[in-house]
């Protein structure tokens, strides 16, 4: 969470800067601020709300310089204010801006007070500051005030440094936040994600768990956790401008709920090779480990953890390996028991996601076989920390609320139970028939966008309701859950979702003709007992939603006022078909409402914080 952007160069880095901020809205948007070395003073510009404000009071009060630093923030100490926005400045002659959370800012505040500072936000960023500026009173350097600060600091972080008695000098560092070195012609940068610099660079760094980096505009020198001066890889990074534009669409969720047949298709295009999955998926090497796992613990957090949910049915139905999914700010803190032979796999759209990160770290020191990653993001920390890492290739995902990254992972679990399936050696004809109705999936999933505009037509019944019920069996529970999940992040409307079965334990309650109830309703072995909830529902006068797969027999149209029709493949890929309508209600819903779609309040895309 929050988005920081740093740059040194040989022309004025203002736009840079901000044009960098724009691609990191996704990590928050609480406020945005940016600070520049301007003539012999550092002049900072900072604003609550979105970074439209900041550019406006930048257009009516320009400012230019040389190197400088920018920020876009979810708030964690201190409400959204311009006082609590970042940069945060001591005695106007030093300029920080933080990503995280400085877990003893407290007693160095108190410390810090006692000495004469006096602070202007509530921000544990604004201790650092100071702090700095302390030790550049005692006499120390800017690289030397900076480093001993930083080397004193708990908890996770990025931060980048400006100081007026070094122009064009910056200081970043990071420990438990992301941030990557951009190298230009006569100019550097640093940014939390590389798609911030893609205009600037295509040469990046991935820095490591404790690196600090000073950049000028012609050098740069990284040191490592223990202030060793380091080297390290250069990554060419080549991601095209239109990967992160609208593309023509209102919104970025429905582009990227539009480019789900593309993003599945890339996922699986090398992984099939005939009627099996590739070798290059997971190597004879990994096969090995692999064929030893008795048990599989996935962790993930928010819709990533719906994956896991639907991948657990689908091991555990086709290899018979018991598995288990968690939450995993619950699993790191629980004390798991792992059983001989486990295999941990953590699921993450962003792989900088705290909890998981979290739950990883913890996971290493607990005797499993081996740490897997599904993740969409190469490089990132949860790629690199992890033993294997396999990709989703999504593409980049702006919306705050997951859409084609989910059925990215959900492809490449279901790529990974069929590998599974090969390597325990089950049922090779059953397999083949799987990996057929996978193949399709990219066409299927295009059918389903189809629905769209029948789709906005019930959105306008349940724009008028408060509350509303999800309901699935089986396979399809996730995808209930997933539905009500991204009803409630981007329309606000309170939405749960239930296994139907729970229903009279609770939840039949709430019922009347003012809930609607949607029900995800697949052609499989649970579709009569679906039926039986439905017919719960109806005797209550609930308003229903039911999806259905064209091929049942379900009987329900006489029965049911709304009743959409798709076409779902087969039982093993419904999940990832049915949950397409559901994105699409979400969407036309929080449209209807006119609520931020791609930005939901007090939400953020990636979630470095614990
Ligand atoms: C945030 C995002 C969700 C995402 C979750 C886990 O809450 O808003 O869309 O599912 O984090 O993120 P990850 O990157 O680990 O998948």
């Amino acid at each position: 969470m929050c988005g920081i952007v740093a740059a040194s160069a040989k022309r004025n880095v203002v736009d840079i800067i901000i044009n960098g901020l724009q691609t990191l809205e996704y990590r928050g948007y609480d406020s945005a601020g940016i600070a520049v070395i301007e003539g012999d003073g550092i002049t900072i510009k900072k604003q609550a709300g979105k970074l439209t404000k900041l550019k406006a009071q930048l257009a009516d009060e320009p400012v230019s310089g040389h190197s400088g630093i920018g920020h876009t923030r979810w708030a964690t100490h201190g409400e959204p204010t311009s006082a609590n926005a970042h940069p945060h400045d001591s005695n106007n002659a030093i300029a920080v801006v933080h990503n995280g959370i400085i877990e003893n800012y407290a007693p160095l505040r108190e410390q810090l007070i006692a000495k004469g500072y006096q602070f202007k936000s509530e921000t544990d960023t604004e201790t650092l500051v100071h702090l700095i500026h302390d030790y550049q009173s005692d006499g120390l350097s800017f690289a030397q005030a900076s480093h001993k600060a930083i080397r004193l600091l708990d908890g996770a972080y990025a931060v980048a440094i400006t100081c007026m008695s070094e122009p064009g000098r910056i200081i970043a560092a990071r420990k438990g936040s992301p941030l990557v070195l951009g190298m230009g012609e006569g100019e550097n940068f640093v940014a939390s994600d590389v798609q911030a610099l893609i205009n600037e660079t295509d040469q990046f760094c991935y820095l490591e768990e404790g690196d600090i980096v000073e950049i000028t505009a012609d050098d740069y020198v990284i040191y490592d956790g223990n202030d060793q001066q380091v080297s390290r890889e250069i990554q060419t990074v080549k991601m095209s401008a239109d990967a992160l534009s609208k593309d023509g669409y209102a919104h970025y969720m429905l582009k990227e709920i539009h480019e789900q047949p593309t993003a599945v298709a890339n996922t699986i295009a090398d992984r099939l090779l005939g009627g099996r999955v590739s070798d290059e998926f997971i190597t004879p090497e990994m096969a090995q480990t692999l064929q030893q796992v008795e048990h599989i613990h996935i962790i993930a957090c928010g819709t990533s953890y719906h994956a896991g949910m639907v991948a657990r049915y689908w091991l555990e139905a086709f290899t018979g390996i018991p598995t288990q999914v968690e939450i995993a700010s619950e699993y790191r803190y629980r004390n798991p028991v792992v059983p001989k032979n486990s295999l941990f796999l953590t699921i993450s759209q962003s792989g900088e996601t705290a909890d998981s990160l979290a739950a990883l770290r913890y996971a290493q020191t607990t005797g499993y076989l081996s740490t897997y990653a599904v993740c969409n993001v190469a490089n990132s920390t949860l790629d690199r920390e992890s033993d294997v890492c396999l990709l989703t290739y999504a593409g980049p995902e702006i919306g705050v609320a997951s859409t084609k990254a989910l059925t990215t992972q959900l492809a490449v679990m279901a790529l990974f139970t069929l590998k599974m399936m090969e390597i325990h050696d089950k049922d090779p004809a059953k397999r083949k028939r799987l990996v057929k109705q996978l193949r399709t999936m990219p066409g299927i999933i295009n059918q389903a966008l189809v629905l769209s505009d029948q789709i906005k037509g019930i959105a306008e019944q349940i724009v008028k309701r408060d509350n509303a019920l999800f309901l699935g069996r089986g396979l399809h529970y996730p995808i209930a859950l997933e539905g009500a999940l991204k009803l409630k992040e981007i329309s606000y409307i309170h939405a749960e979702g239930y296994p139907a079965g729970e229903l009279k334990h609770g939840p039949l309650a709430l019922v009347d003709e003012k809930m609607p109830v949607i029900a995800v309703c697949p052609n499989d072995e649970l579709l009569e007992k679906l039926k039986s909830n439905i017919e719960e529902v109806r005797a209550r006068g609930g308003e229903l939603y039911v999806f259905v797969d064209h091929k049942s027999d379900h009987g329900l149209s006489d029965r049911v006022n709304h009743v959409i029709t798709l076409d779902a493949s087969g039982s093993f890929t419904s999940p990832i078909v049915f949950n397409v309508p559901l994105q699409l209600l979400s969407y036309h819903v929080a449209v209807l409402r006119g609520t931020d779609v791609d930005q939901p309040r007090n939400l953020a895309k990636s979630v470095t914080v614990e």
